[in-house]
């Protein structure tokens, strides 16, 4: 039986981010119509620009929601309260150390994210693709009675923590996917590329 999903999250907090994409592809296919037959389309090579945010907005325990390449990319920004919490966890997850490869190297660190305080996470589920809901409050809920903050994926009742590992003993297998990020400025959140890595 499918376990049932919270019909409240409560103080769940997530904003839409206006996103856009880089690069000038619409430019060139205009000048250069012919090249169209064996260049990629323009919409073709938008969609697999990257996606730039702007940050700024966000607050300790909110969720922005970034779509890149058609997929929805969460981006959490940590409370302190979580920040205390996401190490008191470790042995109810499958993968606490991030070793499946499930992240940029770069992003191999308890967040599993590039920038202290902040997680970049891709919103779909690695057991069949549903899309994880944010669930940051701590405490007694319909589908854990000591949860510590994370997502939880109503399709078969799959659990990550906010830094997206995920638990033990549920059908999800793997961590959450971190996509590739960097910070182009303090407000300024790429994803898509790494950036400068060295
Ligand atoms: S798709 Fe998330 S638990 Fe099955």
């Amino acid at each position: 039986m499918q376990p049932k999903s919270p019909p409240n999250p409560g103080r769940r907090k997530f904003l839409i981010a206006a996103t856009s994409a880089v690069g000038a592809v619409g430019i060139a296919g205009a000048a250069v119509p012919f090249l169209g037959s064996w260049n990629p389309s323009a919409k073709a090579e938008a969609a697999g620009a990257p996606a730039v945010a702007d940050i700024s907005k966000l607050r300790p325990g909110e969720l922005l929601i970034v779509e890149w390449r058609g997929v929805p990319i969460y981006v959490v920004k940590h409370s302190t309260e979580s920040l205390n919490q996401i190490d008191k966890n470790l042995e109810r997850l499958a993968d606490p150390e991030s070793n499946e490869e499930q992240q940029p190297e770069y992003a191999r660190n308890k967040l599993r994210s590039r920038r202290e305080g902040i997680s970049v996470l891709t919103a779909v589920c690695t057991h069949l693709a549903c899309a994880p809901k944010f669930y940051p409050q701590l405490g007694v809920n319909d589908f854990d009675n000591n949860w510590q903050g994370g997502f939880f994926c109503p399709c078969h009742g799959s659990k990550f923590d906010l830094a997206g590992r995920v638990y033990a003993g549920v059908p999800a297998p793997t961590n959450l996917p971190v996509p590739p990020h960097y910070y182009k400025s303090d407000d300024i959140l790429v994803i898509g590329e790494d950036g400068d890595v060295t």
